[in-house]
């Protein structure tokens, strides 16, 4: 089946003692043992309940992998890799643009734990190349990197840290299954905030990891789960399950509009940082290696620094300003005040997450505030 049919069914994942098209949301916390005091399929429901169960299946199939496992959170699917995967002595190399609250977390981690930590541009393999070392356990991407939209080479990335013995995570969160398989290109792990995109409505908070292998680092990832518990609960997995279904519409409806906008500003002399722009440094990669478009975030810079910035904000009526991304509702964000002091975004720079809104009211209200 194609991904669209994957999404669009959730892999039949239908009720079948029913036979209802929409599956339960299973509550239970225990499963009753048989007559003979057997244990059923099921006995506890922390990290094994059927809600959470379907979106995996789904998950997994959506990105070409071995398995997936949800969690509580973006950051709780993040931070139980790495948490997994890293001892004491080794070595993590993380990107010098992505989401901020995992680099602060890692600074933390990382030191507590006695493992080693290089932050890498990661889009210019020469510096992954002289950052890797015999002790690199680990290779943390993000693309498109979150907020400027630097693109990384999955693929290059993948060949250099595994020649080192290295895991390749991969946050797709901004890509989506729709625009990125980098199982294919490459990487060993997938890591979505399912907060976003996969969910779609900014009503459920949902992280997953996707593996390319059922191998020792996955069972580790799965122990930890187990024994930790940061689950996802089965009402949100019935909505990031709803969610995914229309994926594939959000997703390219966005992705249009946000090349639209995109387009537009730069004709009226705005600077737009967006993957599918040819301005954009590594758009002929963006090309390769993303499909169906480029996804549905981009960035403006409006001069004039962070007061400019905020008085845009302030003059526009159609754009919520609000954080996080990948909602129906288009927001608008000044990263530079929410990511603190050692935030390398501009101050100039607004974050717009598109939605599905008619794209003429979306340039209308930009073009409005900026003049
Ligand atoms: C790119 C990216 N990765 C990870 C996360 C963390 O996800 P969550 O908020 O679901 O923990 C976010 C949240 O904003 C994000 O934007």
């Amino acid at each position: 089946m194609k991904p669209e049919t994957v999404a669009a069914q959730a892999l039949h994942s239908i009720d079948e003692p029913t036979g209802a098209v929409v599956p339960p949301i299973h509550l239970a916390t225990t499963y009753a043992r048989d007559a003979g005091y057997a244990p059923r399929d099921r006995t506890y429901a922390r990290d094994d309940n059927p809600t959470p169960v379907a979106a995996e299946r789904v998950l997994a199939a959506l990105e070409g992998g071995a398995a997936a496992l949800t969690f509580a959170s973006g950051m709780a699917a993040s931070t139980a890799a790495i948490r997994a995967l890293c001892k004491p002595g080794d070595h993590v190399i993380s990107p010098r643009v992505g989401y901020y609250t995992l680099r602060g977390w890692l600074e933390r981690f990382c030191a507590r734990w006695g493992v080693a930590h290089d932050v890498v541009d990661t889009s210019d393999l020469a510096a992954v190349g002289r950052a890797l070392r015999p002790t690199t356990r680990l290779v943390w991407v993000e693309t498109p990197a979150n907020p400027t939209w630097e693109i990384t080479d999955i693929a290059a990335v993948a060949e250099l840290a595994h020649g080192v013995g290295a895991v390749v995570v991969v946050d797709s969160t901004c890509a989506t299954p729709v625009h990125a398989q980098p199982i294919a290109l490459g990487a060993d792990l997938v890591m979505h905030s399912a907060t976003k995109y996969l969910g779609g409505h900014s009503d459920v908070l949902a992280g997953a990891l996707i593996t390319a292998r059922a191998d020792a680092a996955w069972a580790e990832i799965a122990q930890l789960r187990h024994d930790e518990g940061p689950c996802l609960g089965p009402f949100e997995a019935y909505l990031l399950l709803r969610g995914m279904r229309t994926l594939f519409a959000r997703v390219e409806r966005s992705s249009r509009t946000a090349q639209y906008l995109a387009e537009q500003l730069t004709a009226r002399g705005v600077t737009v940082r967006y993957p599918g722009l040819p301005s954009h440094p590594q758009h002929a990669l963006a090309a390769r290696q993303m499909r169906r478009g480029f996804g549905g975030m981009l960035s403006i810079q409006v001069g004039g620094g962070a007061p400019r910035a905020h008085d845009v904000v302030k003059r526009l009526r159609v754009w919520l300003a609000a954080t996080s991304l990948g909602g129906v509702e288009s927001l608008i964000e000044h990263r530079h005040s929410i990511e603190g002091p050692t935030t390398l975004t501009p101050p100039d720079l607004l974050r717009l997450s598109v939605g599905l809104e008619h794209e003429g009211d979306l340039l209308d209200d930009l073009v409005t505030a900026l003049s």
